[in-house]
């Protein structure tokens, strides 16, 4: 690594934080909670799916969000579009980047989108094109890439496989998902490795683990040793996806970044400002906010007194 440089930090909270927290969460709650994320520094803040309203019953307000949302400049706010559907919404609500997402496992997309992957980039096809003639920033997610809950082992290759069919329909950037966090370093690296020597440059490449049997930073950092440099997370480690049984909260934010500024990465993200975000986001939830930084707070190096505790 060369000292300071930059790792950018896609976040996840408003849209995989939220979508399956059963309180429903007001759309002026959401706003100022996308926001805070920004006023903390983050530049790609994930905002809601376009999706039906009865798969996702905590994100059917994604219209009036996208409309009401206060944009700023270098901050963008992709939305999940599943379908043509979903992308003359987001078109019409204003949305200006967008997520497609399909999995490496027909079981989980059989769950998620009532599809199979083929069928699904079939599907997505109509969206991508409209969105580059658009000019919309585009990633596709490939969820179950280290695990599915339905069908157990993945291969590498078959998420790799799926990775390359999707950048041929013209996608930015390649999300693996471990959607139910089973994954551990070992497999980072030879996912990366893997998905390089098949073509795919490594600066297409993003990661979004769940922390699920705590080895999310393990595996950010054995993604940084492989040369990734996009990691996706939710502030206050909210989530997890309603058709994923098991699976559990995403990699939080907070513990994130102080990984990153503490190893010497530059982020651009405040620790403090995104731990106001996750105390935000955890009270309108009614939980405690119980992810590791988030109960120790940061550590100033040269005072060596915590920061940001309660
Ligand atoms: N936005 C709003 N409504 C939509 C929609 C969209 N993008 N796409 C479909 N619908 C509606 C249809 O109008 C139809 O409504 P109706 O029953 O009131 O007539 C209903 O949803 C079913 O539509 P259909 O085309 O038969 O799709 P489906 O039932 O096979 O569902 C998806 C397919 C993809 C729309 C649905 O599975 C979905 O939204 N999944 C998202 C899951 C998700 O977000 N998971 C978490 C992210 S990992
Ligand atoms: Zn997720």
């Amino acid at each position: 690594m060369t000292v300071g440089e930059h790792v950018r930090i896609y976040e996840a909270g408003p849209r995989d934080g939220l979508q399956n927290e059963a309180i429903p969460v007001p759309t002026a709650t959401k706003t100022r909670f996308i926001e805070l994320l920004a006023d903390a520094g983050l530049r790609e803040i994930e905002a809601t799916s376009f999706v039906s309203p009865r798969a996702i019953p905590q994100l059917a307000d994604a219209d009036e969000l996208m409309a009401a949302l206060p944009r700023r400049p270098g901050v963008r706010y992709p939305v999940l579009v599943p379908n043509e559907r979903g992308m003359e919404r987001a078109e019409v609500a204003g949305a200006e980047a967008l997520a497609v997402f399909t999995a490496a496992t027909d079981a989980f997309t059989a769950a998620n989108i009532g599809m199979t992957v083929a069928a699904s980039l079939t599907a997505f096809e109509p969206v991508l094109r409209r969105a580059a003639d658009l000019g919309w920033w585009r990633r596709a997610y490939v969820s179950t890439a280290f695990g599915c809950p339905y069908t157990g082992r993945v291969e590498p290759s078959a998420a790799v496989d799926v990775a390359l069919r999707l950048l041929a329909l013209g996608v930015d950037e390649i999300c693996f998902g471990d959607t139910i966090g089973v994954g551990v370093p070992g497999q980072v690296a030879a996912l990366t490795g893997l998905a390089v020597e098949a073509g795919i440059p490594v600066e297409r490449i993003a990661f979004h683990f769940h922390d699920t049997r705590g080895t999310a930073l393990a595996n950010v950092a054995a993604g940084l040793d492989a040369g990734v440099r996009a990691f996706d997370s939710s502030a206050g480690g909210t989530g997890g996806c309603p058709y994923a049984p098991g699976a559990a909260g995403n990699l939080a934010t907070e513990d994130l970044v102080y990984l990153l500024d503490a190893s010497g990465w530059a982020t651009g993200v405040s620790l403090e400002r995104v731990l106001d975000a996750a105390r935000f986001i955890t009270d309108a939830l009614g939980k405690p906010l119980s992810t590791k930084v988030g109960q120790a707070g940061g550590w100033d190096r040269v005072t060596g007194e915590p920061v940001a505790r309660d």
